[in-house]
């Protein structure tokens, strides 16, 4: 069967706040019912043609789907082939054994100390100091997060992350990372960023180190990775968490957002945001990254997508660099879902399918 392409002209950021960006889509195969060669294509969920654009041909029976009637939904045309779900048989991801020592291995945990330990005390010292909530409040200070106490706990929420990790092919990784044909580092200067950009307080930046050298020991944010036949992975909140706590940072490989304009990831977030689009950046966390790029979105079309947002997405200056941190906006209780607005500013990510 034919292909037909679309090419979308990329939209240019007007935004300064971070946002996750989708690309535009590369190509279609689309069809509509009433349209000669593509008689069967229509949606084998709605039923209807519609939306063409959006209709996505299986490469194997040539059934159609719209992007945003498959669940999980998908933003763009994938650019490789395409299976349906009825080829495909999707089935659970298969989950990461509950070996500690080969989750240990996963995500190269510092054996100095064993991460079925109790949390270090430092860790909670600092806590300590900052858990009262007036001050930190009035000055809008950064809190660590705490790690869950159980240890069997923490290993099931680190294998919860590696199951999901593992089936998208991801490989850990904690920080940012320069690799060669893409941006390096030098080029990921806060200084460039338009309008300017927010400079962490000494005190956040230690918090940060701290929540980074916890990760290092093992003593990871209370959060589960979960599958949702709906939303595809997402994150849960393991324990409560406190408004102002540091969830994690956004991790993967720093790109030139001009090699990315094709790119079908759907993960990719902005970094620095140049007057001088050319040096603007982007995190792909397609082949390195954590538990950021598992989670989701809310549906900022609807107000009950707009109450479900406990997280904001936040860019700083962290000794002159550019780095993205995902911060709880509110209290959050055991059990709830984490979602932030992917849509910073502009309304660029398609969100109103969104559950
Ligand atoms: C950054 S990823 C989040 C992790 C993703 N759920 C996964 O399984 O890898 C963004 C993708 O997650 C899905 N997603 C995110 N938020 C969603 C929501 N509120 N409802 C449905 N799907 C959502 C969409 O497929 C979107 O393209
Ligand atoms: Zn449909
Ligand atoms: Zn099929």
């Amino acid at each position: 069967m034919a292909l037909r392409r679309r090419t979308l002209a990329p939209t240019p950021l007007s935004h300064s706040r971070p946002q996750r960006r989708p690309k535009p889509t590369a190509k279609a195969r689309a069809g509509g019912c009433d349209d000669g060669d593509y008689n069967d294509a229509c949606c084998q969920e709605c039923g209807s043609g519609e939306s063409p654009a959006e209709l996505l041909l299986c490469d194997q029976c040539d059934r159609g789907y719209h992007l945003f009637c498959l669940r999980p939904i998908l933003v763009s045309v994938p650019k490789g082939s395409w299976f349906c779900p009825s080829c495909t048989k999707q089935k659970e991801p298969k989950s990461f054994p509950l070996v500690q020592t080969k989750i240990i291995d996963f995500f190269r945990i510092k054996r100095t100390s064993d991460p079925i330990q109790q949390p270090c005390q430092d860790g909670q010292k600092k806590r300590k100091r900052q858990s009262s909530l007036v001050m930190s409040k009035k000055r809008r200070k950064l809190l660590p997060f705490i790690p869950s106490e159980d240890p069997e706990r923490r290993l099931e929420q680190m294998r919860s992350l590696a199951t999901a990790l593992t089936a998208s092919g991801t490989q850990f990784s904690n920080e940012l990372t320069y690799c060669p044909g893409m941006a390096p580092r030098s080029a990921n200067r806060a200084s460039l960023e338009k309008g300017g950009m927010q400079v962490m307080s000494k005190e956040d930046i230690e918090t940060l180190n701290l929540c980074k050298s916890m990760m290092e020991r093992g003593e990871w944010a209370p959060l589960m990775v979960v599958f949702d036949p709906q939303e595809g992975f997402t994150v849960e909140a393991d324990r409560s968490i406190r408004d102002l706590t540091i969830i994690t940072e956004y991790t993967g490989d720093v790109d030139y957002l001009n090699n990315r304009e094709n790119d079908d990831g759907d993960s990719m977030m902005t970094l620095l945001h140049a007057v001088d689009p050319s040096q603007s950046l982007v995190i792909c966390p397609d082949k390195r990254g954590n538990i950021a790029r598992f989670i989701n979105g809310i549906n900022n079309h609807t107000q009950d997508g707009k109450k479900k947002q406990n997280l904001k997405c936040v860019r700083y200056s962290v000794d002159g660099e550019c780095r993205v941190l995902l911060v709880a906006n509110r209290d959050i209780r055991k059990g709830e879902r984490l979602y932030y607005d992917y849509n910073g500013y502009e309304h660029e990510y398609p969100t109103e399918h969104f559950v």
